[in-house]
């Protein structure tokens, strides 16, 4: 048995990532470190092989935490924890810096001294900024690094970290900066699943500025499986940047779930911008294709239907999270009441 130590495996990628690693290799073994946050939850976790999957409350910025449930010559490490949203850390940063950034650094000291063999870090595309609209250009490895929201920024500086862990002390490290990931289990806060749940209640579908900002969608099983291939295969001190070659406008993206879901397009509403909203991300992936041998199994069309399926059959997920502190957040952050 191989053991990995996974943390923020019970929000939406990592929970998918646990699910699809403990499938797909009868020779591994899982500790899930999560500090159960908002984002976090442990219906994401159920009808898992208990045999093989150990799930630990903890915070990865308390080294004493990390330390207790890593043990010695653990496989790997995969970083998913996480703050995530981009409005939350426009909102306040520093659980950001705190989370992403300290909670890394005291990650890359534990695997050093627990002689940890590979460490993983997921990283984003966000990390490289925005780019022009109508454009060529494309997110490669070799694109600056220029992110723009503090989220960004918080996982941009992360980066810097596992650089110098491997530069420095010559930790075995690999980052992976995919696109915008969908699927069942996101946090409804998030584009898709918040226009699916306020379309599934009739509730007004709130699209930031014109619509036409862009971004490159990948369905989380297939993001998941590259994590997997870029540890498997991946060159220690490498980034890998993950695509599916889909960019959409946000727009189009919405009008296709209410076309989906046969509710009106006059739910949509059109709200104030959001600060520094970066124009478009899309993600050069050829490194991953040739390198990895990895490409995207699941198309838009097929990924966007099994998603609304999901949370249509799981009213019951997005209700709990709805009735809660979610609701707060939504009336604050849109100055709009949302259903049950
Ligand atoms: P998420 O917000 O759904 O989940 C984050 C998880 O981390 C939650 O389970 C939460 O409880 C846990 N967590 C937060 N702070 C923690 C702490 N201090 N200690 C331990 N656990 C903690 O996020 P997600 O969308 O699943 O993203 C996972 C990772 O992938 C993040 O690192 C994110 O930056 C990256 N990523 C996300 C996307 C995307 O589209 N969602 C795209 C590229 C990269
Ligand atoms: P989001 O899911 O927050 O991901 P990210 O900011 O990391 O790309 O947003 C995706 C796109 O959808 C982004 O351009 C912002 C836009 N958006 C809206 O138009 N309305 C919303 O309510 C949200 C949450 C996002």
């Amino acid at each position: 048995m191989k053991t990995i130590f996974v943390t923020g495996g019970a929000g939406f990628i990592g929970s998918a990532f646990v699910r699809l690693v403990l499938e797909e290799n009868a020779d591994v073994e899982i500790i899930n470190f999560d500090a159960l946050t908002y984002a976090g939850n442990l219906e994401n976790l159920i009808g898992l092989d208990d045999a093989r999957h150990k799930f630990v409350k903890g915070d990865i910025c308390v080294k004493e935490e990390v330390f207790a449930a890593l043990p010695e010559n653990t496989e790997a490490i995969f970083n998913f924890a996480a703050e995530s949203h981009v409005d939350r850390s426009i909102a306040s940063a520093s659980e950001f810096v705190l989370t992403n950034v300290l909670g890394t650094q005291v990650l890359l000291d534990a695997a050093r001294a627990k002689n940890v063999r590979r460490f993983v870090q997921i990283s984003t595309d966000e990390v490289h900024g925005s780019l022009p609209e109508d454009d060529n250009a494309f997110f490669s490895e070799t694109s600056p690094i220029q992110p723009n929201s503090p989220y960004a920024a918080s996982k941009a500086a992360a980066e810097h970290f596992v650089r110098a862990a491997f530069e420095t002390f010559g930790v075995d490290t690999i980052t992976t900066r995919c696109g915008n990931n969908y699927g069942p289990r996101q946090f409804p806060e998030k584009l898709i699943p918040l226009m699916i749940s306020n379309a599934m209640n009739d509730e007004p579908l709130p699209v930031y500025g014109d619509g036409r900002n862009v971004r490159d969608w990948i369905f989380v099983e297939d993001h998941a499986r590259a994590i997997w291939l870029a540890y498997e295969k991946g060159r220690a001190g490498e980034s890998y940047n993950i695509g599916a070659r889909n960019e959409r406008q946000n727009i189009e993206v919405v009008k296709s779930i209410l076309d989906v879901l046969g509710k009106p397009h006059s739910l949509i509403k059109f709200v104030s911008d959001r600060l520094g909203h970066d124009r478009r991300y899309a993600i050069d992936a050829a490194k991953v294709e040739t390198e990895l041998g990895w490409e995207a199994q699941t198309t838009w069309e097929s990924g966007l239907r099994k998603t609304i399926e999901w949370y249509r059959a799981n009213q019951d997920w997005v209700s709990r999270i709805r009735n809660g502190a979610y609701r707060d957040y939504y009336k604050n952050h849109y100055g709009m009441e949302i259903g049950a």
